[in-house]
């Protein structure tokens, strides 16, 4: 009953084309949710996850509680057997336990450390919360995966694509800060679902986990890799070898108007928050080929169809 990954998804077809039903009408299915609270656990910052999953919520008929953990809750220890005699003030084992006597659903966004690999590879957050919680689980973004994103990507390349096969492109991009992989992991996996050429392009060094890539095609020339592509999801990451650094700001990679003239007329897709004249140029943003805002409007239909998914097993379990 859980939304940890793409792979808790059984048909993305028919999740995408239940997305769109209800974007046609969000209001539908008001009864599901009907006394039904879900819980939204921040221990990051976020704009859209937290707008939209309260959006998708509200939408089901159920009630929201949201609390930025990070800032506001007790410091969490995550160690079996640890003696708490320093900082952290409850274990993970009774919180979790603890709010699932309040929600029917867990919502946590719990990033990457971007310093301990091996804890960020277990989702150690994650994966207490899974543990010791007593109800459903989604992922809002972990240290390894996005899945709201990825199937809100997965609902707008379908919205605007045109073509058979369409040409797909993610193209990573400078950024001063080191960010996490989760986004572009999520990505990759729902691409290599999809009918679709799918190419990563990347400048070397800034290969991502080998068992996310698998075969996928990575073309390290960025103008050759744009050449004839349909979608351009471009996306900065840290290096994933060289754990959490940045090892490249080089700002050719950028995304250019003449770099989307290389394409067929690309769509241009960004998860946001993007810098820009960074990551993107004013003039890709701005275009009317960037698909950027309807692809963050349907992060509300992506968080309503996986709750709904859960909330229709919740029903049928009792
Ligand atoms: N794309 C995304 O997850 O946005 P937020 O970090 O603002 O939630």
């Amino acid at each position: 009953m859980n939304y940890l990954s793409i792979n808790s998804i059984d048909n993305i077809s028919d999740w995408v084309l239940e997305a769109k039903n209800l974007k046609k009408e969000p209001l539908k299915f008001q009864e599901i949710g009907k006394n039904k609270t879900i819980g939204l656990l921040f221990f990051n910052n976020s704009l859209r996850t937290r707008l939209s999953t309260q959006k998708a919520a509200l939408n089901l008929g159920m009630h929201t509680v949201v609390m930025n953990f990070g800032s506001e809750g007790w410091a969490l220890e995550f160690e079996d057997g640890k003696i708490m005699n320093q900082g952290n003030s409850e274990h993970v084992k009774e919180a979790a336990q603890v709010i699932s006597q309040f929600c029917d659903i867990i919502a946590i966004r719990a990033f990457a450390s971007l310093t301990d690999k091996q804890k960020d590879l277990a989702e150690e957050v994650l994966s207490a919360f899974v543990k010791y919680a007593t109800v459903p689980i989604v992922n809002m973004e972990s240290s390894v995966g996005h899945p709201l994103q990825a199937l809100a990507d997965a609902i707008t390349i379908n919205e605007f694509n045109t073509v058979l096969k369409p040409k797909v492109v993610l193209s990573w991009a400078p950024h001063p800060r080191a960010l996490p992989h989760a986004v572009a992991n999520s990505f990759i996996e729902m691409m290599q679902k999809q009918d679709v050429e799918f190419v990563i392009t990347h400048p070397k060094g800034y290969e991502l986990d080998p068992k996310i890539t698998k075969n996928s095609k990575i073309e390290h020339n960025q103008n050759k890799a744009f050449e004839n592509a349909d979608f351009i999801y471009t996306k900065n990451w840290s290096s994933f070898n060289d754990y959490g650094k940045i090892i490249s700001q080089d700002n050719n990679w950028m995304v250019t108007k003449k770099k989307m003239n290389l394409t067929n007329n690309a769509k241009f897709m960004h998860c946001l928050p993007v810098r820009r004249n960074v990551v993107v140029a004013d003039e890709v943003l701005d275009n009317e080929n960037s698909i950027v805002i309807e692809q963050a409007n349907n992060r509300t239909y992506a968080a309503q169809v996986v709750l709904k998914k859960i909330l229709e097993k919740i029903d049928s379990t009792y």
